[in-house]
């Protein structure tokens, strides 16, 4: 196990086996049953799992509020995003405080979890969204799912019965426990986490590397949860991370391990979330740089680094590594950032992502620059094989 604690002290671990859970699961035939959907499955199993430490279940109306208006639990623990399972008005009515509920899929049937009813409340939406995306505005993918949902929540500790079975790249999904377990086999005292929803471009090779300097493994832990239509499938995405990681990787020092959380786009605060995620993943150190979690024009390019900056590094328990926008610079020969680089911008290679998505789309390599060439090389594969278009 890793020497460094997880978020709250202990990793969770609400996963119920054996006579337990045949009882559970005997028991939850008769309980009311709640459907749940893929994104509350996957927040219920990350729970189940310790990965959302020191969360044991959906949160109650005391921590909700807590998180959204002051980034803690009740207790006082930072967390910046609400856990929340959501109700209609008639679900909320067959619910009484005491009792349990089981949490079925909505599109299998499959009991997930049962529910210990603690808490029932009713939230505002407009409040939560401003709070925690910074904005009301229903562009916002992260404001528009939230104001899909009910806004009575179900607070209370859960244990999972079931859990989500991966389509693809089965190999590369790992509880906390087992991350913590291989980071120490492979004698790695400090790892660094990074959160991706994208290919991994130049840029954020660059700035992993540059974090490899100075720690003893990364831990490349890519976003496979829920996502915008428009961002590259996860599907194509492992693809590219695993040439990548062949061509350009040393084996022993980078571990590829995917994180099945649905994506909120909430910027600052999901920043301060994935850092604490990583940290019961095992890891030490978490990179943010420009716009980490970001959407559109929502957030400034630095707006997570400086929310994070707010909270001391000791009572995080993971340590943030801050990097500036990079780029390639044509004049140095080399990726850089303002900090390392004097030249002027005619010299560095940006491209947008309408240019790229444009590229890859005709089938032809962003420069190697931008994108190294096995990684583009499977991302037009992907681009032809759907007929969405991706951001990249
Ligand atoms: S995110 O939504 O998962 O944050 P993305 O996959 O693009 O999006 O970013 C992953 C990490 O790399 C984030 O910490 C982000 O801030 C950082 N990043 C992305 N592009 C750059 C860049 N050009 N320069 C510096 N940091 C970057």
């Amino acid at each position: 196990m890793s020497a460094f604690l997880p978020h709250g002290g202990t990793l969770v671990n609400r996963v119920a086996e054996g006579q337990e859970r045949d009882a559970l699961l005997a028991k939850a035939a008769d309980l009311v049953s709640i459907p749940v959907n893929t994104w509350t499955i996957s927040d219920l199993d990350l729970i189940g799992v310790g990965a959302f430490s020191p969360l044991t279940g959906f949160m109650n109306e005391d921590d909700y509020l807590s998180v959204v208006n002051n980034i803690r639990l009740s207790n006082g623990t930072i967390w910046s995003i609400p856990i929340t399972l959501a109700l209609t008005d008639d679900q909320a009515a067959t619910l009484s405080i005491g009792q349990q509920a089981a949490l079925v899929g909505e599109n299998d049937g499959v009991v997930y979890a049962v529910i210990n009813v603690e808490s029932i409340y009713k939230v505002n939406k407009h409040h939560e969204a401003v709070q925690i995306f910074k904005t009301d505005d229903i562009e916002h993918p992260g404001v528009v799912k939230l104001f899909d949902r009910p806004d009575n929540y179900l607070g209370g500790s859960i244990q999972v019965l079931n859990r989500p079975v991966p389509e693809k790249f089965n190999e590369f999904y790992f509880d906390p426990s087992e991350t913590r377990r291989l980071f120490a086999e492979k004698g790695w005292k400090t790892v660094v986490g990074f959160q991706t929803r994208n290919p991994v471009h130049r840029a954020h090779e660059y700035i992993q590397k540059a974090a490899m300097e100075i720690v003893d493994g990364l831990f490349l832990n890519p976003l496979v949860g829920e996502t915008k239509s428009d961002d590259v499938p996860a599907n194509v995405r492992m693809k590219s991370y695993l040439a990548l990681l062949e061509n350009y990787y040393p084996t022993d020092r980078a571990f590829l391990g995917v994180f099945p959380a649905a994506m909120r786009y909430a910027g600052p605060r999901e920043a301060i979330f994935h850092a604490l995620v990583r940290k019961n993943y095992g890891c030490t150190h978490f990179i943010v740089g420009r716009d980490h979690a970001g959407v559109g024009d929502y957030y400034g390019t630095y707006e997570a680094q400086d929310l994070l900056k707010t909270f001391a590094v000791e009572e995080l328990g993971i340590t943030p590594l801050y990097f500036e926008h990079s780029f390639f610079c044509t004049k140095c020969g080399n990726m850089a950032s303002s900090k390392t680089c004097p030249h002027d911008k005619e010299h560095h290679l940006t491209l947008s992502g309408t240019k790229v998505r444009a590229l890859l789309r005709d089938g032809i390599c962003p420069p190697p620059e931008f994108s190294r060439p096995e990684v583009a090389a499977i991302l037009i594969e992907g681009m032809a094989e759907a007929s969405k278009t991706y951001v990249i």
